[in-house]
């Protein structure tokens, strides 16, 4: 697996009951696949020859991210290495314009939206479909970062000037007036087999992921096909192996496609515990052409909460806070990615099971809170 962050650190423990070992091509010791896989090599996925090396005695190469440039990907292919997924699929996932205009050709519902060269290409637009619009770089953003919603031409003309003067590609979108998030989450072997996830919601705070819950409430059977089927034909015109996640936007005129990751993804760490088959498992199981496996759900309700670095230091260390958690929560599965804290950083997350969404939701919610800060949101007391 190239890069090693938390994607490729749960991979790894799921190539461990696969009888595999997962090779890990990480930019630092300190990443967080690095810190606990066997087998590291470190080298940057944007240096050809790393990248070359690494490959020597895999079987597959995947990905924890979409980062390694694709004409490099291609070199690989070239040189007889397999490359899952491939690079004619996984450039929808690098290049937010590349994606669009690829699921606009398909048929496939997404916001209106133009590529950006020049200050005036937004200000068309923005006459064009109205104020605010959503600029994005169409290649390396996450978490919100390369997301800018623009509320006046005014203050599209200073933004976009300034990111076309750092060199970033960018498209602008109309911002979609979504009811609420939901990832569709599926995937495909080499083979053509596909399997798919429930339907799950995911809540966003200020452009970052901090909750998902599965299956996602209130989706009528009608709706939850839609999305599933539009992941499933995504993932087979596109040539997609692995896993496929396709983040959509609900509307009052049904699904919007937001964007695709075609590796495991935020969406997904709930099915370590939610889910018969993991999605990190089933990554693997995709990408090495075994069938895939059952993703059937193992509670009524699950929900997955992000333990985000907390704004102010933490009145405890992490393994106090720790402690007390599962002192309070049993049943609740705690990941932490061996990362420094920092404010806003994705150090974790939690997942709890249970029978009813709004109780395990609230449990997830208050144990995320007090993992990331050492408080009780609801005034509980420690003994
Ligand atoms: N066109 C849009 N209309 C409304 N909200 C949007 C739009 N595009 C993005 N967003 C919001 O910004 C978040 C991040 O955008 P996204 O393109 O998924 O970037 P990232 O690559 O950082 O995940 C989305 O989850 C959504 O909440
Ligand atoms: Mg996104």
């Amino acid at each position: 697996m190239v890069g090693g962050g938390q994607l490729a650190r749960m991979t790894h423990q799921a190539a461990i009951s696969l009888g595999q070992s997962l090779k890990v091509l990480a930019t630092s010791p300190d990443d967080s696949a690095a810190l606990i896989a066997p087998n590291v090599e470190i080298g940057h996925h944007t240096d050809l020859e790393a990248l070359k090396n690494f490959a020597q005695g895999c079987d597959v190469v995947t990905f924890d991210h979409e980062h390694v440039p694709n004409e490099h990907l291609r070199e690989l292919e070239a040189s007889g290495v397999s490359v899952q997924p491939g690079p004619d699929a996984l450039r929808h996932a690098q290049d937010k314009l590349v994606m669009r205009r690829a699921l606009a050709e398909l048929g496939l519902p997404v916001p209106p939206f133009a590529e950006v060269t020049e200050v005036a290409d937004v200000l068309r637009f923005g006459a064009e479909h109205g104020w605010p619009c959503v600029l994005k770089t169409a290649r390396g953003g996450y978490d919100g970062r390369g997301v800018w919603v623009l509320d006046t031409p005014d203050g599209a003309r200073r933004t976009v000037r300034e990111l076309l003067d750092s060199g970033a590609p960018l498209l602008v979108e109309q911002k979609v007036a979504l009811r609420r998030e939901l990832a569709a989450l599926v995937a495909r072997s080499p083979f053509g087999q596909g399997a798919v996830w429930p339907l799950v919601e995911t809540v966003q705070q200020d452009g970052i992921c901090v909750q998902v819950l599965a299956p996602a409430p209130n989706a009528s059977a009608e709706l939850v096909e839609q999305a599933q089927t539009l992941a499933l034909r995504v993932a087979e015109s596109l040539g997609v192996t692995g896993v496929l996640a396709v983040e959509l936007f609900e509307t009052d005129h049904g699904l919007v496609v937001n964007e695709l990751a075609m590796r495991p993804h935020n969406s997904g760490h709930w099915t370590i515990e939610g889910s018969r088959t993991s999605q990190f498992e089933q990554h693997l199981r995709a990408v090495l052409d075994y069938p895939l496996g059952s993703t059937e759900l193992t509670a009524p309700a699950v929900v997955m909460a992000n333990l985000l670095g907390s704004p102010t230091e933490p009145k405890m260390g992490v393994d106090e806070r720790l402690h007390h958690l599962f002192a309070r929560y049993p049943h609740a599965k705690v990941h932490l990615y061996g990362k420094s804290e920092r404010p806003g950083r994705k150090l974790g997350h939690i997942t709890l099971l249970g029978d009813d969404l709004a109780q395990v939701r609230e449990q997830a919610r208050l144990a995320a809170h007090w993992l990331s800060r050492g408080e009780w949101l609801d005034g509980h007391q420690i003994h």
